[in-house]
């Protein structure tokens, strides 16, 4: 009998795992960027590089170091695009796009959180295979190989640098589009401590929520495997573990780098183990208001797990063991309340606002009833481990808000 997971009957008769990303991680791998990248057969065709970020990196020094890095290597510079925008944008992409096409660029190397990882994934697919994003929007849209991308994540959230998707926002109507695709996967993610230790406070905690909460919902996952199972399971384990500390700590670098990890862990685990409704609900939301993407969805964690909880308990109380929860004798509806209740007290010590209402979301029935009615159509409902309608999907939605 495991300790974290219960020996039980296997259910699935078939499952696949699918991961073409290669992770090169340490301390110094940028400032050594283009000696690890040289050494790829695949990539040494590929010279006429574009550097894609966005102006808080750039401001926080970080391009410069890729610069340095590449220096006196067999990569070219062309043009450095720093204009993503937080969430991205479709005429952004579309500059972004044409620019890679009139340079000739065959390779782009993404230093960013997932704004930019994201943009420089739809650059690529629309660089490559022209039109524009809806043309590709949803599953397995992609027709083929797109410009390779090597991914340095200074984020610690997303899993964009090892995962199949790439999410935009229209701002025009204010809502999110997805592609998921093989061809979207990063050549190489680069994971550097370095890369993260000037993000601010704030955004540890809001990104680090983030990566839990593809961690847990990666884990309870329709589409749950025991290979994402085990990836994302360590992932929420040292996310609990060093998530708190990261934020109070800006020195603590272990921390960070521990998270970086865990992030790009449950990015694997989520690529093939789709996440859920609290992703749902905050693209939604998110997309409606404008909140940051770990922020909404670390407000809507915790309510989502309570809604999710009686579908599938053992899978809960695998995770409060690895919340370090160690009651025996308890049922596993008991130790899954534990894991939610963990959650919630890491969101306060984090200081993450309890509902929506608190950042000024309106929180009047026809917001709940437009809000319920949109993230009932998300993709990633079809991966929630409780299946609803809108009567059974409003209060949950009625609550969060
Ligand atoms: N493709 C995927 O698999 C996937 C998964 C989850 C989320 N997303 C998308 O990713 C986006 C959010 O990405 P994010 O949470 O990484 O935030 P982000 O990329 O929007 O960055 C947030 C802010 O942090 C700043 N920043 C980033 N790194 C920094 C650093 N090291 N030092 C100082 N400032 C830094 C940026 O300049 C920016 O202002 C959303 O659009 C979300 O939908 C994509
Ligand atoms: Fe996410």
């Amino acid at each position: 009998m495991g300790f974290i997971n219960r020996n039980e009957v296997f259910e699935r008769s078939e499952f696949s795992f699918f991961l073409p990303t290669q992770v090169k991680y340490g301390v110094g791998k940028v400032a050594a960027l283009g000696m690890e990248l040289q050494i790829e057969d695949e990539l040494s065709s590929c010279n006429n590089v574009m550097i894609i970020t966005d102006k808080g990196v750039l401001a926080a020094g970080l391009v410069e170091k890729v610069k340095v890095g590449l220096a006196d290597s067999i990569f070219e510079i062309k043009a450095i695009f720093d204009e993503v925008p937080p969430d991205s944008d479709l005429k952004i992409v579309a500059k972004c796009a044409q620019e890679i096409k009139n340079l000739e660029v065959n390779l782009l190397i993404a230093i960013g959180g997932g704004s930019v990882m994201d943009t420089a994934k739809f650059a690529a697919l629309i660089g490559t295979h022209g039109g524009e994003v809806r043309d590709y929007e949803g599953g397995f849209m992609v027709p083929g190989k797109c410009i390779p991308i090597v991914a340095i994540p200074t984020t610690v959230g997303t899993g964009s640098e090892v995962s199949i998707g790439a999410v935009v926002k229209d701002h025009e109507t204010k809502t999110k589009l997805t592609i998921a695709s093989p061809h979207l996967y990063p050549k190489i993610a680069v994971l550097d401590p370095e890369m993260v230790a000037t993000l601010p406070a704030k955004l540890v905690a809001y990104t680090g929520m983030d990566a839990l909460t593809h961690a847990i919902e990666a884990y309870v996952s329709t589409e749950n495997q025991p290979v994402s199972e085990a990836l994302a399971l360590r992932a929420a384990e040292m996310l609990y573990d060093n998530l708190e500390i990261a934020v109070k700590d800006a020195s603590n670098l272990d921390a960070r780098a521990k998270l970086q990890i865990a992030s790009m862990l449950a990015g694997m685990a989520f690529s093939n183990s789709p996440v859920g409704a609290t992703h749902a609900i905050s693209h939604t939301v998110g997309g409606l208001y404008g909140l940051h993407h770990g922020l909404s969805n670390a407000i809507a964690l915790p309510y989502v797990m309570e809604f999710n909880l009686e579908s599938c308990p053992s899978r809960y109380a695998a995770l409060a063991r690895a919340f370090n929860v160690i009651e025996s004798g308890i049922s596993d509806i008991e130790l899954g309340k534990l894991a939610i209740e963990r959650v919630r007290t890491l969101k306060v010590a984090l200081g993450i606002p309890e509902r929506y209402r608190d950042l000024d979301v309106p929180s009047d029935p026809d917001t709940i009833n437009r809000v319920t009615e949109i993230a009932l159509m998300d993709i990633c409902m079809a991966f929630n481990p409780r299946k609803a309608e809108f009567a059974e999907f409003q209060p949950l939605v009625e609550q969060v808000i």
